[in-house]
Protein backbone atom coordinates (compact mmCIF):
# COMPACT_ATOMS: atom_id res chain seq x y z
CA UNK A 1 0.00 0.00 0.00
CA UNK A 2 2.79 1.98 1.13
CA UNK A 3 4.35 1.18 -2.20
CA UNK A 4 1.61 2.24 -4.07
CA UNK A 5 1.26 5.28 -2.50
CA UNK A 6 4.19 6.55 -3.09
CA UNK A 7 4.35 5.47 -6.86
CA UNK A 8 1.49 7.54 -6.96
CA UNK A 9 2.26 10.69 -5.65
CA UNK A 10 5.97 10.17 -7.72
CA UNK A 11 4.08 10.05 -10.56
CA UNK A 12 1.92 13.22 -9.59
CA UNK A 13 4.78 15.65 -9.03
CA UNK A 14 6.60 15.09 -12.04
CA UNK A 15 3.24 15.28 -14.08
CA UNK A 16 2.89 18.82 -13.17
CA UNK A 17 4.48 21.67 -15.16
CA UNK A 18 7.40 23.06 -13.50
CA UNK A 19 5.88 26.64 -13.92
CA UNK A 20 2.78 25.51 -11.77
CA UNK A 21 5.38 24.29 -9.00
CA UNK A 22 6.87 27.59 -8.70
CA UNK A 23 4.04 29.56 -9.46
CA UNK A 24 0.84 30.77 -7.57
CA UNK A 25 -0.49 28.10 -7.44
CA UNK A 26 2.48 26.38 -6.17
CA UNK A 27 3.00 28.72 -3.18
CA UNK A 28 -0.88 28.37 -2.48
CA UNK A 29 -0.15 24.47 -1.81
CA UNK A 30 2.91 25.20 0.42
CA UNK A 31 0.89 27.36 2.50
CA UNK A 32 -2.13 24.59 2.71
CA UNK A 33 0.67 21.77 3.60
CA UNK A 34 2.69 24.46 6.11
CA UNK A 35 1.79 24.37 9.84
CA UNK A 36 -1.22 26.33 11.08
CA UNK A 37 0.67 29.46 13.25
CA UNK A 38 -0.32 31.11 16.64
CA UNK A 39 -0.79 35.04 16.03
CA UNK A 40 -0.40 36.48 18.78
CA UNK A 41 -2.24 40.31 19.20
CA UNK A 42 -2.26 41.97 22.90
CA UNK A 43 -5.63 43.79 23.33
CA UNK A 44 -5.30 46.40 26.42
CA UNK A 45 -2.14 47.46 28.38
CA UNK A 46 -1.29 51.09 28.95
CA UNK A 47 -3.36 52.37 26.31
CA UNK A 48 -6.48 50.89 24.83
CA UNK A 49 -5.44 49.24 21.46
CA UNK A 50 -4.76 46.10 19.85
CA UNK A 51 -0.57 45.68 19.03
CA UNK A 52 -0.63 44.65 15.81
CA UNK A 53 -3.91 46.40 14.67
CA UNK A 54 -2.97 44.53 10.73
CA UNK A 55 -2.19 41.04 10.64
CA UNK A 56 -1.99 38.85 8.03
CA UNK A 57 -2.99 35.35 8.59
CA UNK A 58 -3.72 32.07 6.22
CA UNK A 59 -7.15 30.34 6.67
CA UNK A 60 -6.28 27.94 9.66
CA UNK A 61 -3.89 30.12 11.75
CA UNK A 62 -5.11 31.09 14.98
CA UNK A 63 -5.00 34.92 16.02
CA UNK A 64 -4.56 34.42 19.99
CA UNK A 65 -5.66 37.45 21.55
CA UNK A 66 -3.97 38.04 24.81
CA UNK A 67 -5.57 40.51 27.38
CA UNK A 68 -3.35 42.72 29.03
CA UNK A 69 -4.49 45.56 31.57
CA UNK A 70 -7.95 46.71 31.54
CA UNK A 71 -10.86 44.88 30.44
CA UNK A 72 -11.59 44.69 26.83
CA UNK A 73 -13.05 42.79 23.89
CA UNK A 74 -12.29 41.78 20.53
CA UNK A 75 -15.17 41.62 18.69
CA UNK A 76 -16.03 41.15 15.19
CA UNK A 77 -17.86 44.66 13.47
CA UNK A 78 -17.86 45.82 9.50
CA UNK A 79 -16.34 48.82 8.00
CA UNK A 80 -19.19 50.23 7.62
CA UNK A 81 -20.58 50.07 11.36
CA UNK A 82 -17.06 49.51 12.73
CA UNK A 83 -18.47 49.87 16.32
CA UNK A 84 -21.76 47.24 16.52
CA UNK A 85 -21.10 43.53 16.57
CA UNK A 86 -21.60 41.67 12.96
CA UNK A 87 -24.40 39.47 13.62
CA UNK A 88 -23.64 36.07 14.32
CA UNK A 89 -20.05 37.22 14.24
CA UNK A 90 -16.87 36.66 16.47
CA UNK A 91 -16.70 37.79 20.03
CA UNK A 92 -14.27 37.35 23.14
CA UNK A 93 -16.63 38.79 25.70
CA UNK A 94 -15.23 40.47 28.55
CA UNK A 95 -11.91 39.86 29.54
CA UNK A 96 -9.86 41.36 32.29
CA UNK A 97 -6.38 41.87 33.78
CA UNK A 98 -5.54 42.74 37.12
CA UNK A 99 -2.58 43.97 38.97
CA UNK A 100 -0.67 40.71 40.28
CA UNK A 101 -2.22 38.54 38.08
CA UNK A 102 0.06 35.82 36.97
CA UNK A 103 -1.48 34.28 33.61
CA UNK A 104 -3.10 36.20 31.09
CA UNK A 105 -7.36 35.43 29.76
CA UNK A 106 -6.66 34.51 25.46
CA UNK A 107 -9.18 33.95 22.86
CA UNK A 108 -8.11 31.85 20.41
CA UNK A 109 -9.68 32.33 17.08
CA UNK A 110 -9.39 30.40 14.13
CA UNK A 111 -8.94 31.99 10.85
CA UNK A 112 -11.63 30.93 7.99
CA UNK A 113 -11.28 33.67 5.24
CA UNK A 114 -8.46 35.94 3.66
CA UNK A 115 -11.45 38.45 3.26
CA UNK A 116 -10.59 41.43 5.68
CA UNK A 117 -12.18 40.35 9.33
CA UNK A 118 -12.50 43.84 11.26
CA UNK A 119 -12.20 43.89 15.08
CA UNK A 120 -12.84 46.02 17.88
CA UNK A 121 -13.00 46.57 21.41
CA UNK A 122 -16.61 47.02 22.76
CA UNK A 123 -15.80 48.49 26.12
CA UNK A 124 -16.93 51.62 27.16
CA UNK A 125 -15.02 54.24 24.04
CA UNK A 126 -12.74 52.26 23.54
CA UNK A 127 -13.29 51.92 20.19
CA UNK A 128 -14.07 55.45 19.69
CA UNK A 129 -10.66 55.40 20.90
CA UNK A 130 -9.69 53.77 17.76
CA UNK A 131 -9.08 50.83 19.49
CA UNK A 132 -9.55 48.46 16.27
CA UNK A 133 -8.17 46.26 13.71
CA UNK A 134 -8.11 44.41 10.96
CA UNK A 135 -6.77 40.90 10.21
CA UNK A 136 -6.09 40.75 6.53
CA UNK A 137 -6.47 44.28 5.59
CA UNK A 138 -6.69 44.79 2.14
CA UNK A 139 -4.27 47.70 2.16
CA UNK A 140 -2.75 50.10 4.69
CA UNK A 141 -5.78 52.70 3.62
CA UNK A 142 -8.63 50.25 5.05
CA UNK A 143 -6.76 50.14 8.09
CA UNK A 144 -7.07 53.92 8.03
CA UNK A 145 -10.55 54.00 7.19
CA UNK A 146 -11.18 51.92 9.59
CA UNK A 147 -9.87 53.54 12.37
CA UNK A 148 -11.39 56.86 11.78
CA UNK A 149 -14.68 55.36 10.90
CA UNK A 150 -14.36 53.95 14.70
CA UNK A 151 -13.35 57.36 15.81
CA UNK A 152 -16.20 58.83 14.29
CA UNK A 153 -19.33 57.16 15.94
CA UNK A 154 -20.98 58.09 18.88
CA UNK A 155 -20.73 54.96 21.20
CA UNK A 156 -20.17 51.22 21.08
CA UNK A 157 -23.18 48.28 21.08
CA UNK A 158 -22.06 45.19 23.60
CA UNK A 159 -21.46 42.15 22.21
CA UNK A 160 -23.71 39.13 23.51
CA UNK A 161 -22.49 35.46 23.95
CA UNK A 162 -18.93 34.26 23.26
CA UNK A 163 -18.17 33.29 19.47
CA UNK A 164 -16.05 32.61 16.72
CA UNK A 165 -13.32 31.06 19.30
CA UNK A 166 -12.26 29.81 22.55
CA UNK A 167 -11.27 31.60 25.79
CA UNK A 168 -8.33 30.32 27.84
CA UNK A 169 -5.20 31.37 29.52
CA UNK A 170 -1.63 30.94 29.18
CA UNK A 171 1.31 32.05 31.66
CA UNK A 172 2.14 35.66 32.23
CA UNK A 173 6.06 34.58 31.45
CA UNK A 174 4.73 33.36 28.17
CA UNK A 175 2.50 36.15 27.16
CA UNK A 176 3.90 38.66 24.17
CA UNK A 177 3.30 41.79 26.63
CA UNK A 178 4.58 43.04 30.14
CA UNK A 179 2.20 44.58 31.84
CA UNK A 180 1.65 48.48 32.88
CA UNK A 181 3.50 49.06 36.24
CA UNK A 182 0.73 48.50 38.90
CA UNK A 183 0.69 52.19 40.08
CA UNK A 184 -0.62 53.42 36.28
CA UNK A 185 -2.90 50.62 35.79
CA UNK A 186 -4.96 51.32 38.87
CA UNK A 187 -8.59 51.09 39.79
CA UNK A 188 -9.15 55.27 38.81
CA UNK A 189 -7.17 54.44 35.68
CA UNK A 190 -4.37 56.53 36.91
CA UNK A 191 -4.13 60.03 37.18
CA UNK A 192 -6.86 60.82 39.71
CA UNK A 193 -4.17 61.59 42.74
CA UNK A 194 -3.20 65.13 41.36
CA UNK A 195 -6.86 66.35 41.22
CA UNK A 196 -7.40 65.40 45.04
CA UNK A 197 -3.64 68.19 45.89
CA UNK A 198 -5.44 71.70 45.30
CA UNK A 199 -8.01 70.95 48.71
CA UNK A 200 -4.86 72.09 51.02
CA UNK A 201 -5.12 75.46 52.11
CA UNK A 202 -1.21 75.89 53.13
CA UNK A 203 1.09 73.53 52.38
CA UNK A 204 3.24 75.23 54.32
CA UNK A 205 1.30 73.86 57.97
CA UNK A 206 1.82 70.07 57.14
CA UNK A 207 5.31 70.47 56.01
CA UNK A 208 6.12 71.87 59.74
CA UNK A 209 4.57 68.54 61.49
CA UNK A 210 5.99 65.58 60.90
CA UNK A 211 5.46 64.39 56.79
CA UNK A 212 6.27 61.02 57.45
CA UNK A 213 3.77 60.16 59.94
CA UNK A 214 1.14 61.99 57.72
CA UNK A 215 1.45 59.77 54.58
CA UNK A 216 0.99 56.95 56.38
CA UNK A 217 -2.83 57.61 57.67
CA UNK A 218 -5.09 54.96 54.99
CA UNK A 219 -8.07 56.74 56.38
CA UNK A 220 -6.80 59.74 54.82
CA UNK A 221 -6.03 58.26 51.44
CA UNK A 222 -9.59 56.32 50.64
CA UNK A 223 -11.25 60.13 51.46
CA UNK A 224 -8.95 61.34 48.76
CA UNK A 225 -10.34 58.54 46.25
CA UNK A 226 -13.74 59.40 47.33
CA UNK A 227 -13.53 63.00 46.75
CA UNK A 228 -12.26 62.25 43.73
CA UNK A 229 -14.79 60.50 42.27
CA UNK A 230 -17.38 62.69 43.23
CA UNK A 231 -15.47 65.56 41.83
CA UNK A 232 -15.09 64.02 38.64
CA UNK A 233 -18.78 63.07 37.52
CA UNK A 234 -19.94 66.37 37.10
CA UNK A 235 -16.85 66.96 35.13
CA UNK A 236 -17.54 64.14 32.67
CA UNK A 237 -21.59 65.46 32.40
CA UNK A 238 -21.05 68.90 31.51
CA UNK A 239 -18.78 67.63 28.65
C1 LIG B 1 -15.54 43.79 32.72
O1 LIG B 1 -16.57 44.46 32.04
C2 LIG B 1 -17.80 43.77 32.07
C3 LIG B 1 -18.79 44.56 31.23
O2 LIG B 1 -18.84 45.88 31.60
C4 LIG B 1 -18.27 43.61 33.50
O3 LIG B 1 -19.46 42.87 33.52
C5 LIG B 1 -17.21 42.90 34.31
O4 LIG B 1 -17.60 42.88 35.65
C6 LIG B 1 -15.90 43.62 34.17
N1 LIG B 1 -14.89 42.87 34.88
C7 LIG B 1 -14.00 43.46 35.68
C8 LIG B 1 -13.05 42.55 36.39
O5 LIG B 1 -13.94 44.66 35.83
C1 LIG C 1 1.05 79.89 53.44
O1 LIG C 1 1.89 80.18 54.50
C2 LIG C 1 3.04 80.94 54.13
C3 LIG C 1 3.95 81.07 55.33
O2 LIG C 1 3.24 81.36 56.46
C4 LIG C 1 2.57 82.27 53.60
O3 LIG C 1 3.68 83.03 53.18
C5 LIG C 1 1.65 82.04 52.42
O4 LIG C 1 1.11 83.27 51.98
C6 LIG C 1 0.53 81.13 52.79
N1 LIG C 1 -0.23 80.82 51.64
C7 LIG C 1 -1.55 80.74 51.64
C8 LIG C 1 -2.18 80.34 50.32
O5 LIG C 1 -2.22 80.94 52.62
C1 LIG D 1 9.30 61.79 61.78
O1 LIG D 1 9.02 60.62 62.49
C2 LIG D 1 9.88 59.56 62.24
C3 LIG D 1 9.37 58.34 62.92
O2 LIG D 1 8.90 58.66 64.20
C4 LIG D 1 11.29 59.97 62.66
O3 LIG D 1 12.18 58.93 62.37
C5 LIG D 1 11.70 61.22 61.91
O4 LIG D 1 12.95 61.67 62.37
C6 LIG D 1 10.69 62.30 62.08
N1 LIG D 1 10.99 63.42 61.20
C7 LIG D 1 10.86 64.67 61.58
C8 LIG D 1 11.21 65.70 60.55
O5 LIG D 1 10.44 64.97 62.69
C1 LIG E 1 2.84 52.79 58.08
O1 LIG E 1 1.91 51.90 58.61
C2 LIG E 1 2.21 50.58 58.32
C3 LIG E 1 1.06 49.72 58.80
O2 LIG E 1 0.60 50.13 60.06
C4 LIG E 1 3.55 50.23 59.01
O3 LIG E 1 3.88 48.90 58.72
C5 LIG E 1 4.62 51.15 58.49
O4 LIG E 1 5.83 50.94 59.18
C6 LIG E 1 4.20 52.57 58.66
N1 LIG E 1 5.18 53.43 57.99
C7 LIG E 1 5.65 54.52 58.57
C8 LIG E 1 6.59 55.29 57.72
O5 LIG E 1 5.28 54.93 59.64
Amino acid sequence: MLFFCSIFLAVSVSALPADTMYGTSGLRANLKARQAQVIPVVVGGPQDTFNPNAVTAAVGDIIQFQFSNGNHTATQSTLEAPCTPLGGGINSGHIPFQDGQTTVGTFNMVVSTTDPIFMFCSTGPHCQEGQVMIVNPSNTQQLLDFVKAAQGTDKSVEGTAIAGGTTSQIELTNAAFVPAPAEAAGPDGGGAPPAAAPPVTNATEPAAENATGAKNGTAKEDGGKTETKEKRLPVLLAF
